[in-house]
């Protein structure tokens, strides 16, 4: 990429304040039975561990992870499972913890798989929907921020495995 530049989109303080108020939400609407945050990698890192944090009851945690993008910024449109969850989710109540949300393709395909193996229920949190890309329905219970249709990275999100440690949400684009 020719001269990358970076805005920010959402500051760090924005998304603490979100992350805390996910968290408030989910405590409230789990009020028992067994609860596994699943963080998809890489990308969900960062907000899965804040928003278990943010959330006020016991919870499990798994991670799957899922590649869809390639190295680019646009969708290879396959998905593929590159690490397995190390535990049982039957009878549990789940969240899938996503990064972001865009065409959906990811996370239709996975709540398919995840389906399969019979958990009590299955939810969605994501910290960013991008609405205006979507090509599969996916229902998201619970969304951080949703954003116009540009590319962010920071916050456990990349380009190209860059910007994941960034404490705000920036739009990266390219300038001659
Ligand atoms: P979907 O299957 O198109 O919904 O893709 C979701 C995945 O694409 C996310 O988990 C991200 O890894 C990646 N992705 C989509 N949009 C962005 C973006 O703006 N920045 C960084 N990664 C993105
Ligand atoms: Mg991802």
């Amino acid at each position: 990429m020719n001269n990358p530049q970076l805005r920010v989109l959402i500051a760090d303080a924005d998304i603490d304040k979100r992350v805390a108020e996910l968290g408030a939400q989910i405590t409230k609407d789990y009020k028992e039975g067994d609860l596994i945050l699943i963080g998809i990698l890489k990308g969900a890192f960062i907000f899965v561990a804040d928003l278990a944090r943010a959330i006020h009851r016991p919870v499990r945690m798994d991670f799957m992870g899922i590649s869809s993008y390639g190295k680019g910024k646009t969708s290879s449109g396959e998905v593929k499972v590159t690490k397995d969850l190390d535990t049982s989710i039957e009878g549990a109540n789940v969240i899938i913890v996503e990064d972001i949300v865009d065409t959906g393709v990811t996370l239709s395909y996975l709540i398919g798989l995840l389906h399969n193996r019979k958990p009590r229920s299955i939810r969605i949190a994501a910290l960013l929907d991008k609405p205006d890309r979507r090509l599969r329905p996916v229902q998201v219970s619970y969304t951080g921020f949703t954003i116009p249709d540009e590319f962010v990275v920071g916050y456990g999100l990349d380009f190209s495995e860059n910007y994941r440690g960034l404490k705000d949400i920036c739009v990266l684009s390219e300038s001659e």
